[in-house]
């Protein structure tokens, strides 16, 4: 079945939130706060070791009421159900959107065409545990019999970003394998990368879904003659495995078919670190830890599924997204989380979120009129803190943003954490309250300041507060609760995808530059620069002479 095509902006509940958002824009949060001491315990959600304390956000009963309208009227409820159940819901590409089969138990019965899947993803990840299992225990060696004591995915996208934020998330859970990730076709990137190494011990995997990525491939090439310089054709099999849906591409490329895992076209390459594109990460973390990441994001499935839209965590944050996105005119949105291990969860979660909702297309084939795709950026707390809050507090734009921070640290260092901690919680209690004139003044007089200095001092140290996030405490940094926090996200696209009418699982808009890199790699090669507007032939003109 197809998803319901229906315009978010001609639906009664649309109409009555852009009514409403004229109240909410005078409304302050500051103002809720102060009249409803409990408000906190209306908007929070919990579920297993997740909390989410949305009541900083600008919003009252009737905000939700609405917006929870306008998913029944969107049919999201068909929608998740379509989605879970293999409906061909990514109909520009004719295929069903199924990373939650990937996680699901073995015993579920998922179809596609007719033919459960489960099976085949099990059969998937037993190869992926005894292969695992037999790179990290030294029983499989490289081609001198040494172990292996690196590996290196090669990847981009996709390919890259899910292993490399989950690896670099689990470092603390890592065994000894030293991992490197190779994606730009940048050649000082593989460059860097391969003179750390030493071709005997280091296993290579090429991550690509279509096997046809010309920064995979070049990588790859490039690796392979480098490993030819001190080891045989033959060896290649030992030390090259690859993870494709292209059989025939990877063959050609001299891979064992042995060495290939196998994926599937119903898996999209941003959501894929849960089939065998998460090779890298079970190598690094272990087999078991990688299960359990995948019991984590299952579990954030069921909750989904099943649960409430009210008490539902992906609906909720996506609701409140929407809030800002179309009514307030926010054009981003912040991930602040408040451990280093996640450094890579926004520029993940950017190609979750902008290459699957960046789209202006509805699902009738018009033009959209009204705002999509939220832009995702954000570093981790507290350096960001040293680096853009500022322009959060006190800059001119409307940044909603989530903190992710976690109860316990890994390592118990209570006095980093604590301190940690604090600052997680005096930047949304800042954000929230701001600073006052009255405030200001009152500092100022404490310090004896003259006059005439606090007179031009206090507009620069007011600040306005009532500056929406989330709060999403979760109880320890484990592989389970990051499969949970990632299919967490995962699934706050896919409302917004529904409920934006849009399709969110094509990316149609990444073809047109590769293109017309292909064909203007020719004209460099060549040095015959074809006709193309004044600034690019200039440019390339430039760079021949210069080069
Ligand atoms: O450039 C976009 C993209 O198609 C992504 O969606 C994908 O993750 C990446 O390229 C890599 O593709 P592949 O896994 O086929 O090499």
């Amino acid at each position: 079945m197809a998803l319901d095509i229906k315009k978010p902006t001609e639906t009664a509940a649309w109409k009555k939130l852009q009514e409403h958002y004229e109240e909410m824009q005078k409304a302050t949060m500051q103002q809720m706060f102060q009249t409803d001491a409990s408000r906190v315990e209306k908007f929070n959600l919990k579920w297993n070791d997740f909390l989410i304390d949305y009541s900083k956000n600008i919003v009252n009963k009737e905000t939700l009421e609405l917006l929870l309208e306008l998913t029944k009227e969107l049919g999201l409820k068909n929608a998740i159900n379509e989605y879970f159940e293999g409906g061909i819901i990514n109909q520009t590409e004719n295929r069903a959107v199924l990373h939650t089969a990937l996680r699901a138990k073995e015993t579920a019965v998922i179809n596609v065409n007719g033919q459960n899947v489960v099976p085949e993803v099990y059969d998937v990840r037993r190869k992926i545990k005894a292969f695992t299992n037999d790179v990290t225990s030294g029983l499989k060696t490289g081609y001198t019999g040494k172990a292996f004591t690196d590996v290196v995915n090669i990847g981009i996208g996709g390919s890259d970003l899910g292993p490399a934020m989950v690896v670099e998330a689990l470092q603390f859970y890592k065994n000894h394998l030293n991992v490197h990730f190779v994606s730009n076709v940048d050649g000082d990137h593989v460059n860097e990368i391969i003179k750390k190494l030493n071709p005997e011990t280091t296993l290579f995997v090429i991550v690509s879904k279509t096997f046809t990525t010309q920064e995979t491939l070049t990588n790859s090439e490039t690796i392979r003659k480098w490993f030819l310089q001190s080891a045989t054709q033959e060896d290649v099999a030992k030390h090259f495995v690859a993870v494709s849906t292209n059989m025939q591409k990877v063959t050609e490329f001299g891979i064992n078919p042995d060495n290939v895992f196998p994926m599937w076209d119903w898996v999209g390459g941003r959501f894929s670190l849960w089939s065998a594109v998460g090779l890298t990460i079970s190598l690094a973390v272990g087999y078991d830890n990688f299960d359990e990441l995948l019991n984590g994001a299952n579990e954030m499935d069921e909750h989904f599924k099943t649960t409430d839209f009210d008490k539902n965590m992906p609906v909720i944050l996506a609701l409140l997204s929407i809030w800002y996105n179309n009514f307030f005119g926010a054009e981003s949105e912040a991930l602040i989380p408040y451990t280093q291990y996640l450094q890579k969860l926004a520029p993940y979660l950017q190609q979750g979120t902008m290459e699957s909702n960046g789209k202006s297309v509805g699902r009738d084939g018009k033009p959209v009129d009204y705002q999509t795709g939220t832009i995702i950026w954000g570093e981790p707390g507290t350096n960001s803190q040293h680096a853009f809050f500022q322009l959060i507090h006190q800059g001119t734009k409307l940044i909603p943003s989530d903190f992710i921070g976690f109860v316990k640290p890994l390592y118990g260092d209570t006095d980093h954490h604590n301190k940690l901690m604090s600052n997680f919680f005096a930047q949304t209690e800042a954000l929230l309250h701001g600073k006052t004139s009255a405030q200001v003044q009152s500092e100022f007089d404490q310090q004896g300041l003259d006059a005439a200095k606090a007179k031009f001092l206090l507009p620069f140290k007011v600040f306005a507060g009532n500056k929406p996030t989330n709060t999403i405490l979760i109880e320890k940094l484990t592989p389970k609760s990051l499969g949970s926090l990632i299919a967490l996200y995962e699934h706050k696209i896919f409302v917004q995808g529904i409920l934006w009418n849009i399709f969110s699982y094509d990316q149609w808009g990444v073809e047109l530059g590769k293109q017309l890199a292909n064909s203007i790699l020719e004209e460099i090669n060549t040095g015959d620069v074809k006709t193309h507007d004044s600034s690019t032939t200039y440019l390339l003109n430039y760079f021949l002479s210069h080069k």
